[in-house]
């Protein structure tokens, strides 16, 4: 976008200055698509270092979006936000579950969302903070916001790991590969090997059952595996790119059918639950959930996941 050009617009708030937050603020700001990116924490200073740091990076990376930042629990200067994205609570440890952040982090995204609700009632709300599917419940219990406008992000960034392994294993570019995982962002995730190709090519014809199996391993591993190595936080780089497409796409009102964590309300036979589903993205955050054509046990695979996160996020009213 050029420089003067108005057609920036609208104001993005991402909570939780931590890397993930960080890495979406900065990612959001280089689109140059929003006014206005407003980073918060709870921490005192560090919101307001990393959005100088950042606006001092404009010059050089050509993009005019003032980074905003709010520190010390602060929700001041996040007003009318078009689009929250919650990056807040805890990161797993080495040897954690996303399900062991359960309780820590719903005392931290209940807040948050009163908050955002208060302050932002118009607001799409982008939920990353794990376990996600329970998170997103959460966050629109504790909203109030319609369904529609509470969604969660896992689809995007399982799919982007999936295609990247996929990609290594047959040896062409990411850019060839198409894949697809749906259910939760967790032990029930659901690569779908029925809807992956290379070159239009399926996948089915390129590999054995077995490598399949292993990329499907790989890719359910994929967040652990990171948290393992870096020792202290978890994976941000790829997360964070798949949140920020999710809010670009709807800042834009763009109709991108992405893999999402939606509320899904009598798709594939399944309802009145938060799962791992693709989904058409717009103004108003989910347009639609899109059903695609699954095999049978792709399809049993994905009631299995609605029946454990049903459970689970029954639990977080109460949290
Ligand atoms: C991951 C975390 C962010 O999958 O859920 O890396």
């Amino acid at each position: 976008m050029a420089d003067g050009d108005t057609s920036r617009r609208g104001k993005v708030t991402v909570v939780g200055a931590g890397f993930y937050g960080s890495t979406t603020a900065q990612r959001l700001a280089e689109y140059d698509v929003f006014d206005t990116v407003v980073l918060t924490d709870i921490l005192e200073g560090r919101p307001e270092g990393l959005a100088l740091d950042l606006n001092q990076s404009r010059p050089v990376e050509g993009f005019e979006t003032r980074v905003v930042g709010v520190g010390g629990g602060s929700y001041e200067g996040t007003e009318d936000s078009d689009v929250v994205v919650v990056t807040a609570g805890l990161p797993r440890k080495p040897g954690m579950s996303r399900m062991d952040l359960l309780e820590t982090n719903a005392k931290i995204v209940r807040d948050v969302s009163e908050n955002i609700a208060r302050r932002s009632p118009d607001a799409v709300v982008i939920v990353v903070s794990n376990p996600l599917d329970e998170m997103t419940a959460l966050a629109q219990l504790a909203t109030g916001f319609p369904k529609n406008r509470v969604l969660g992000q896992a689809g995007m960034l399982d799919t982007a790991r999936f295609t990247n392994f996929v990609a290594e294993k047959v040896g062409v570019a990411v850019g060839s590969v198409q894949t697809l995982t749906l259910g939760s962002h967790g032990d029930t995730m659901v690569p779908v090997p029925s809807r992956c190709t290379v070159d239009g090519k399926p996948l089915t014809d390129l590999l054995s059952a077995e490598d399949i199996e292993d990329l499907v391993v790989k890719t359910r591993n994929g967040g652990a595996e990171v948290v393992a190595l870096l020792k202290t936080g978890s994976a941000f780089y790829a997360p964070s790119a798949a949140a920020a497409r999710m809010a670009r796409a709807v800042i834009e009102d763009s109709g991108a059918v992405m893999p999402v964590c939606a509320w899904v309300d009598g798709e594939y036979g399944i309802s009145g639950v938060y799962l791992g589903v693709e989904a058409e993205l717009g103004r108003e955050g989910v347009r639609r959930v899109v059903e695609t054509d699954l095999t049978d046990s792709e399809l049993a695979a994905l009631s299995e996941a609605a029946e454990a996160v049903r459970a689970k996020q029954a639990d977080v009213a109460d949290m």
